[in-house]
């Protein structure tokens, strides 16, 4: 059955059904998978422990739904194209059958290196079709994988292969990104003096950069399928058997794992892609993100493969070999639906007009925005310039912990506003409430932003650490999910997101913690203390500043490289401030409101300082004096 929306008088009762009856919506959509066994009952919920699971006791496999289940009727259309960094490069067109053989025998090899139901596997991988194959074939024997994005140090890698204990290292010798080969393998050797849960290494060759392979323990990826059989039966997992882990940012100092579960990530990445890029079939469909994030997870992988699409997979950079590389790229593999980042959108603007000039983009027929909000200038900008002013721009808001997209236009159904992401997708139940948690109703209104009911994609846990879920997105208001958003609903009911409200900033799309980059700044041994605040930044959206207490001077420099060393080069701050003292409040805490405004240069009005301990501390900052 389909379950594309067509028209907006068909959007507005969709989502009036969807709200009345949640259960019996979701399941008209789950209804339309392959399951080996279906559901006992739909949903059972509860915003306090938190305890959510969908399609009880039902039994899948999500794997089954994009591979088996698509072979007879679309076994030779591309279910991946691949765009490698160099455009001379051949680019790879790999039909639903060769992926399904291609993910059955990497399911048979690593089941052969001793990886199996419930074991964690961690990627590391530059954006190959085979990271792809690998996340498809940790879900297809019930190994659970966990991608981490490979701009990560080895630090950073070790924490989080620590943190859930993984069995397995999928990885590459190098990467291709732009001009520059990367090495990846010596970081995953790195990482490895570290932790001591993984027993095996598949490498995968893509740059020929050399390489140790470490005896007992690393194996080539050729090496471990030579020979292998191109069938595997997909093991039987239950709906709320994890499916991933995928680590990310928030306000205390360590990533989380957010855990999503098989069946209802499967339906609602599904349902969500389906709707808001309006995929028809036949049509190429291009998300330049990595795999690395949760947008690469359901929106190149997932929700794409799932509705039998052709997904586009791009290992490159926007700028390489010039900033035209995205719209030549368009045109060449005549790309229909295009979703990118508002970060890229304003670095290329920033190239003009002219990198756009020799292409057509008339292949197109909606373009998307994801990460962070878009602000007016760059939305019209990649509305006229990229969309022609004829293709509708979704500006999709959603998290890593939601797992789909929540708050959307449909792309050409229901009406578009620059900067807004307008409206909830069926079964998506937001609303805005104030600090105490009563929600404000009505237009013209501003607040924090919460969900009141489950959708399938909701995270489930934290790993290891539910309580962190808990208090992170369960505690602050009774019964709803805190998205730490705040957001506003206009004069014509449309929603914008006004971005986090808590100790989180948003570079370039992605999630840093203020937090994170103190402790590791505060891991240089000459540094005393420090604070970190976000403030805007023309590209990036908000850029990283950094006040550090420190003995001696010029050590900007050798801060720069802890934070390379310990997080990764995306954790590097833009401005980095040697300061005498921060300011604090008689308990200590320290006044991120004050550095915030300083940071972002609004000096003029600092609002009171009387009530801290060290109110004469704000003028050496504001004059630079260390
Ligand atoms: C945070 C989630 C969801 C995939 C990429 C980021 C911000 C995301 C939008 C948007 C305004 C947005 C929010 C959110 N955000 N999309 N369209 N408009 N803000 O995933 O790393 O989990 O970050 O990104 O602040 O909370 P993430």
């Amino acid at each position: 059955m389909d379950h594309r929306i067509r028209s907006l008088s068909e959007f507005s009762q969709t989502y009036e059904k969807s709200v009345e009856n949640p259960e019996a919506f979701w399941e008209d959509i789950a209804n339309s998978f392959r399951w080996r066994k279906k559901w006992d009952k739909v949903l059972k919920w509860d915003f306090k422990g938190p305890d959510v699971k969908w399609f009880i006791n039902g039994k899948l496999n999500i794997t089954e739904n994009i591979l088996d289940r698509h072979l007879e009727t679309r076994g030779d259309q591309t279910a991946i194209l691949w765009e490698p960094n160099d455009p001379d490069e051949q680019y790879q067109k790999i039909s639903y059958k060769e992926l399904y053989e291609k993910v059955c025998q990497f399911s048979n090899a690593m089941k052969a290196n001793g990886i199996g139901r419930g074991d964690r596997v961690i990627i590391y991988m530059p954006m190959v079709p085979e990271a792809a194959v690998a996340m498809l074939a940790c879900a297809r024997i019930g190994a659970v994988h966990s991608v981490v994005f490979a701009g990560f140090s080895a630090n950073a890698l070790a924490d989080r292969i620590n943190d859930c204990e993984a069995k397995m290292v999928l990885t590459s010798d190098g990467n291709f990104r732009g001009a520059k080969t990367i090495e990846v393998k010596s970081v995953v050797d790195e990482a490895l003096e570290k932790s001591s849960t993984v027993e095996k290494v598949i490498v995968f060759q893509r740059t020929k950069t050399p390489v140790t392979m470490k005896d007992g323990r690393d194996i080539w990826w050729h090496e471990a399928i030579d020979g292998v059989s191109l069938e595997n039966e997909a093991e039987e997992m239950d709906s709320e058997d994890l499916l991933f882990i995928l680590y990310t940012s928030g306000s205390t100092g360590k990533p989380k794992g957010v855990v999503h579960t098989c069946g209802g990530y499967m339906v609602y990445t599904y349902y969500s892609f389906l709707n808001v890029f309006q995929y028809d079939e036949g049509d190429i469909y291009w998300c330049t993100a990595d795999v690395g994030w949760i947008t690469g997870h359901s929106y190149i992988v997932y929700g794409p493969l799932l509705a039998g699409a052709t997904t586009m997979m791009f290992e490159g950079v926007p700028t390489y070999p010039d900033a035209g590389r995205f719209w030549h790229a368009c045109d060449k593999h005549k790309v229909n639906q295009f979703y990118t980042a508002p970060t890229a959108i304003r670095a290329l603007e920033a190239h003009g007009l002219e990198p756009l000039e020799p292409y057509k983009l008339d292949s197109l027929k909606v373009i998307g925005s994801v990460g962070e909000p878009i602000n007016e200038e760059a939305w019209h900008w990649y509305h006229l310039n990229v969309g022609k002013g004829n293709c509708p721009l979704v500006d999709t808001w959603w998290q890593t912990e939601t797992g789909g997209i929540m708050i959307s236009a449909l792309a050409g159904i229901t009406p578009v506003k620059p900067a807004h992401a307008s409206l909830p997708l069926p079964g998506i139940q937001p609303i805005i409430v104030d600090r105490e948690g009563k929600e404000l109703t009505g237009r013209n209104i501003q607040g924090n932003l919460c969900v009141k009911f489950p959708w399938p994609s909701i995270l489930r846990t934290t790993y290891g650490d539910h309580e962190r879920c808990r208090q992170t997105y369960f505690s602050a208001y009774e019964n709803l999910y805190f998205t730490g958003d705040g957001a506003k609903r206009d004069h014509d009911g449309y929603l914008r997101i006004l971005g986090r409200v808590d100790d989180v900033i948003n570079v370039s799309g992605h999630r840093m913690g203020t937090a994170e980059v103190e402790n590791a700044i505060d891991e240089h041994p000459k540094v005393i203390e420090s604070a970190v605040v976000g403030y805007p930044h023309d590209i990036k959206g908000q850029g990283i500043y950094a006040f550090v207490i420190a003995e001696g001077e010029g050590i900007e420099e050798e801060v720069r490289k802890t934070i390379t060393e310990l997080i990764g080069p995306i954790a590097k701050p833009d401005k980095i401030q040697l300061v005498k003292g921060l300011p604090k409040t008689r308990s200590g805490k320290i006044m991120r409101r004050i550095l915030r405004k300083i940071a972002s240069g609004e000096v003029a009005d600092l609002g009171d300082t009387s009530t801290l301990l060290n109110p004469e501390i704000v003028e050496d900052i504001k004059s630079g004096k260390v």
